[in-house]
């Protein structure tokens, strides 16, 4: 019996075992695929594998032989797995380095620190001014009672503010409220807990069922004077509105009051400012209506007072040059960054 062959096992089935373990090897392109192959030609089914497991049945001395043959073929196979397994897995590790670069040469990206609203910050301002003059800042809801922002201002249910194109009313009708479209219903309610003397500045949003354009918002800010004392008079009012224009405008600003009318002030008057080299409609004010005060239960024969009103968005557009309302309303950065948005 020839030593090179005994049943199943064979020198040139081994050898070609090898060499195809080893083609096979090579031929692998990346890791994933050599773990294939190892499954193959090195695994516990594999047919160097299988030639070990047939050891057992052959006598001593066949077993020594074909033993030896198997471990050298097994041995090589490793070998050139081993050198594959390595370069594959280095080549692996360029490839990565490669697709994963970090460019840190790259500016980072860092958030822009935020910034108060420009309205908030003229609102802070304006109250801050009339807190040094001894007034306190009140607020009023904004879902605000038809009588308060309407009747009990001694407006009429025939004017053409209480219509619907000016004003958002609250469904259903009977529960009559309306978003509020003036701060003026905070000076009664201010009126109604308070005794005089009063000093307030009322701040807040309000709401006319206008479109969005350059010069109108469905939604904008007033801030609301109101003062009830012994002897106030008109000149109190000029005096005052005189302060708050310098204070917000600068100290060449002078004001102007035109005859004008409100049903919850009389006499009632527009302000308007001199900057620039023009004339601006600023707001509107008064001596408070005595139908008013007696209405809030504050004695007219006593008391007298004054009130103002005035538009901040508008304010702020003089304030700052502002030539579109959108810019106010839409937070674009590159007009907020100039109100402190992204300062560090
Ligand atoms: N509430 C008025 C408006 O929204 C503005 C106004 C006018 C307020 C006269 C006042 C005032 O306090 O006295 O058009």
């Amino acid at each position: 019996m020839n030593s090179s062959q005994n049943g199943t096992l064979s020198v040139e089935k081994i050898n070609a075992d090898e060499k195809s373990a080893i083609a096979a090897i090579n031929s692998a392109k990346n890791v994933e695929e050599l773990k294939q192959v190892k499954i193959e030609y090195i695994g516990d089914k594999s047919p160097l594998a299988k030639a070990n497991q047939a050891l057992g049945s052959l006598d001593p001395q066949q077993r020594a032989e074909f033993g030896k043959i198997i471990g050298a073929a097994k041995n090589q196979v490793n070998q050139v797995f081993a050198q594959k397994s390595q370069a594959l897995e280095s080549e692996k590790d360029a490839q990565v380095l490669l697709t994963e670069r970090v460019d840190v040469t790259l500016p980072n990206r860092q958030p822009l620190p935020g910034g108060l609203h420009p309205l908030t910050l003229l609102t802070n301002e304006i109250s801050d001014l009339f807190l040094g003059l001894g007034y306190e800042v009140k607020e009023g809801p904004e879902l605000e009672s038809e009588w308060l922002n309407f009747d009990a201002l001694n407006i009429p249910v025939d004017h053409p503010a209480r219509t619907m194109q000016d004003t958002f009313f609250i469904e259903p009708r009977e529960s009559k409220l309306v978003l509020r479209t003036h701060t003026s219903p905070v000076q009664i309610r201010t009126m109604l807990e308070q005794t005089p003397p009063i000093y307030v500045i009322c701040p807040g949003k309000v709401y006319r069922a206008d479109e969005l354009d350059a010069t109108h918002t469905p939604v904008f800010h007033q801030v609301e004077g109101l003062v009830i004392d012994e002897n106030i008079t008109m000149a109190d009012l000029k005096g005052t509105l005189d302060y708050f224009a310098k204070s917000i405008f600068g100290e060449e600003v002078k004001t102007r009051l035109r005859p004008s009318y409100f049903p919850f002030t009389e006499p009632s008057a527009e302000v308007d400012f001199f900057f620039n080299g023009r004339w601006i409609e600023w707001g509107g004010c008064g001596m408070v209506n005595e139908k008013v005060l007696t209405a809030c239960g504050i004695d007219p024969k006593k008391y007298s007072g004054f009130a103002f009103g005035m538009g901040l968005e508008r304010t702020l557009m003089v304030k700052y040059g502002i030539e579109d309302m959108h810019d106010i309303v839409e937070g674009d950065v590159r007009f907020t960054q100039y109100f402190g948005v992204g300062k560090r």
